[in-house]
């Protein structure tokens, strides 16, 4: 397995430059619809063209995914997972939590992955096997044991919203334990859950460009990333829980009952 040691540095230099041209358009961005309340802007596609060409320019053989549409898919054993602006809702808002996410796979396994929030100018990264860092940094997962004294995050996606039964979930933890947060940015909670911010994390339909480097900042910071039902996670599956390991069988079961329908506290009527 090729060391992440040889991008690590090139990614955070590449995330800066993306994140200081996002913020030269905050602010001041129109709202585009990609679906009903599916929203794009100009700076999305503007980052995604800069990372895309230094990309290119610097490993013009591996293999990209952008979730602005770049696209090169030749086989090679590298491949890039880019969301050029996580949190686009929150930036067409003008509500400052977004950041740049960029995953590097060989072979199928993140080898290296940075987060960089411009709004914070605070830059999480990590390289398989050498643990994660917030601006240069080492970080770890909370020790939480407990639900009821954990605060977590969550998401809601933009499509297919009718379809998503995140709600229930988000309700039981609510009432079972100190808060859960909805900012907005996956990455931006991955990353924080890394970093002991949050104790756990999970969402329902992400795309492999939202949590390819989060997942990687978590468990290189001693957590665990997997379904929500404890199964390995794939990135192309149907949710994901991200957590800090000694939460992980207590969250999963707590899961496991609402995915069949059950309510430890009882829905208001
Ligand atoms: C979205 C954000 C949001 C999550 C959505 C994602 P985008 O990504 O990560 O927090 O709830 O599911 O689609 O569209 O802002 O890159
Ligand atoms: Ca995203
Ligand atoms: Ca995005």
């Amino acid at each position: 397995m090729p060391s992440g040691n040889n991008y690590i540095q090139p990614m955070q230099d590449l995330a800066r430059e993306a994140g200081a041209l996002l913020m030269s358009f905050f602010g001041k961005v129109s709202i585009e619809y990609k679906g009903d309340a599916d929203l794009v802007t100009k700076a999305d596609r503007a980052s995604e063209k800069l990372i895309v060409e230094r990309i290119r320019q610097q490993w013009p053989d591996h293999d990209l995914i952008g979730e602005e549409g770049s696209r090169r898919e030749t086989g090679s054993d590298y491949r890039w997972h880019i969301d050029p602006l996580d949190g686009t809702t929150n930036f067409a808002h003008g509500y400052p939590v977004f950041c740049v996410s960029m995953a590097l796979e060989y072979k199928g396994e993140r080898i290296a992955g940075v987060v960089y929030d411009p709004t914070r100018d605070e830059m999480f990264q990590a390289e398989a096997g050498s643990g994660a860092f917030l601006n240069q940094q080492p970080i770890h997962v909370t020790p939480t044991a407990r639900i009821d004294d954990s605060l977590s995050a969550t998401g809601f996606p933009s499509r297919k919203r009718h379809q998503n039964i995140n709600i229930y979930f988000y309700y039981q933890l609510a009432m079972t334990s100190h808060g859960v947060r909805r900012a907005g940015a996956a990455a931006i909670d991955l990353a924080y859950v890394a970093c002991g911010r949050l104790d756990f994390f999970w969402e329902f339909q992400l795309k492999p460009w939202d949590m390819a480097a989060g997942c990687l900042l978590v468990r290189e910071a001693g957590g665990v990333c997997t379904d929500m039902r404890g199964a390995p996670l794939d990135l192309n599956g149907p949710h994901v829980l991200a957590d800090n390991g000694a939460l992980h069988a207590a969250v999963v079961e707590l899961f496991g009952e609402i995915f069949a329908g059950k309510q430890r506290e009882p829905l208001p009527q």
